[in-house]
């Protein structure tokens, strides 16, 4: 387990970060957000005003921020030059930007070669919509998880504190439709994952289900 990677993709709500960061917890390993890097990423754009539908300029600024995340499974952290960004990065203008910046080139590379510095020798479960097929398509486990649309929205407006399920549910298919028809790094089921749509289980369920697979593999 010291130096394994385990690969955890699907689109937005679908449990990836709640599933991923018990399979940690359980099992002693680090865990790593690619999304709140993402994130990170846009909110830098953000706050230098970068017109976010010129992918150029943003391509020119993806090499400037400095992004940090910490690999603490139960207090994960992520700061841009310094800054805490955790609790920005989950706002609705970080939300509503994110994934066409996401789509550009120079911003999946600069953020690649980051993730594979932390990854380094393994012992970590990664998430993201690219792990599998791009990041680490060498890892041993690959989950792809899926949910209802109707599930993921509802699960998601619960975090957000109540926000209507129905506008939720539009954000999260129109975010899932730009990452998964980018050229670069499309979100896809990788070779080799295994899919859990977690639609009808519990948490612990599906966490109770991936430890299995990594035992399996191990
Ligand atoms: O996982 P989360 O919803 O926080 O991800 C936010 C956005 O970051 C996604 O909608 C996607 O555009 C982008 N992303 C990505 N590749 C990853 C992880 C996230 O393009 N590996």
């Amino acid at each position: 387990l010291a130096t394994i990677v385990i690969a955890m993709d699907g689109p937005s709500g679908s449990g990836k970060s709640s599933t991923s960061r018990g399979v940690a917890d359980r099992l002693g390993l680090r865990y790593l957000d690619t999304g709140a890097m993402f994130r990170a990423m846009t909110w830098f754009m953000l706050e230098q005003g970068v017109d976010l539908t010129d992918p150029a300029a943003i391509a020119a600024l993806a090499g400037k921020p400095l992004i940090a995340s910490g690999t603490d499974p139960l207090a994960p952290t992520i700061t841009v030059d310094g800054t805490d960004v955790a609790e920005a990065i989950r706002g609705e203008a970080v939300t509503g930007a994110v994934s066409p910046v996401s789509a550009v080139p120079e911003v999946r590379a600069r953020l690649l070669q980051l993730q594979r510095e932390i990854i380094g020798a393994g012992g970590i479960v990664v998430e993201g919509r690219d792990i599998g097929s791009v990041v680490a398509p060498d890892a041993p486990v690959k989950v792809y998880m899926t949910a209802d649309a109707a599930a993921r929205a509802a699960r998601r407006a619960l975090e957000e504190g109540g926000t209507d399920a129905a506008a939720v549910e539009a954000s999260l298919l129109a975010r899932d439709k730009i990452d998964s028809s980018r050229a670069t790094a499309p979100l896809t089921m990788p070779e080799g994952a295994h899919h859990i749509d977690t639609t009808p289980y519990t948490l612990d369920e599906v966490i109770a289900q991936v430890v299995a697979l990594v035992e399996a593999a191990t």
